[in-house]
């Protein structure tokens, strides 16, 4: 029997290209996203693949109210679902107060209370793994991204508290840590040698489905990097450059 997942996000394109590396294995695929014409096409060229069926919902991160309906449908849609991936993010890299409002709801506030409802599912079914894409900007909250790493930092202590509550019904929380990535979201930001594709990032998040930790940094080199930068003093990361 093929295996099943729901995307949130899905027209993110670290989520595109972890698409498309699960139809390419027949996974089946319910993808959620707020951009209509962005979601057909994200499916479109996944249907083209000739793999799976990939069925499309429409909703926004920002209209809480309408999580518990999207999650519902996405049930009904393949009725049991082995993976739920988060993946919408929000980021600006000088935000005004309306912007850090809006990068709190879609990145922290609306991400738990979306990770809270489908691990709820998962546990319902008796197992299954949800994933969500934090980021290592949680980590270590530096100059050049501070609000945005702010939420990521709250994200990832949510659902510390959400694998204590589900590991003992058979889910699996998979915090996933990306360093920064070629997508839309860092377009204004120069490349370095640093910067990762979104494919190897989708290939590292593949492996981290299939392996047991709980938080997979993607590349992997970036755990250690980060556990030297979390040692730093406060006076030192607050004239780090990156
Ligand atoms: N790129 C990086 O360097 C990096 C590093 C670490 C972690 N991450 C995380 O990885 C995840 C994916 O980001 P990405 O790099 O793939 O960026 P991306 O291609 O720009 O995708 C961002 C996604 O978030 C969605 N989104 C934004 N606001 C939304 C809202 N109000 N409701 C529903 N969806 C909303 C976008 O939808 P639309 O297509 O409709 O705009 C899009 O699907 C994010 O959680 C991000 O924080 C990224």
């Amino acid at each position: 029997m093929s295996k099943k997942a729901v995307i949130f996000g899905a027209t993110s394109l670290i989520a595109e290209h972890t698409a498309r590396l699960l139809a390419a294995e027949g996974w089946e695929l319910v993808l959620v996203g707020r951009n209509r014409q962005a979601l057909q096409a994200v499916a479109s060229n996944l249907r083209l693949m000739g793999c799976a069926p990939v069925h499309e919902l429409l909703g926004d991160a920002a209209d809480m109210s309408a999580l518990p309906q999207l999650v519902d449908s996405a049930h009904q849609l393949l009725g049991r679902f082995d993976l739920a991936l988060i993946a919408w993010g929000s980021f600006y890299p000088n935000p005004d107060a309306r912007q850090i409002q809006e990068m709190e709801r879609i990145n922290h506030t609306a991400a738990t209370a979306l990770a809270e409802l489908l691990g709820e599912a998962l546990a319902q079914q008796r197992g299954g793994t949800l994933a969500v894409l934090s980021s290592v900007a949680g980590d270590v909250l530096r100059p050049a991204n501070f609000f945005y790493g702010s939420t990521k930092a709250a994200l990832d202590a949510d659902l510390r508290k959400l694998r204590l509550k589900l590991a003992p019904r058979g889910v699996r929380v998979l915090t996933i840590k990306p360093g920064r990535v070629e997508t839309p979201m860092t377009a204004f930001a120069p490349r370095s040698f640093l910067t990762a594709t979104p494919a190897a990032t989708a290939a590292g998040i593949r492996r981290a489905l299939q392996g047991r930790r709980d938080v997979v940094y993607v590349p992997g080199w970036l755990r250690a990097a980060f556990f030297v930068l979390r040692l730093l003093p406060k006076w030192l990361v607050s004239r780090l450059r990156f």
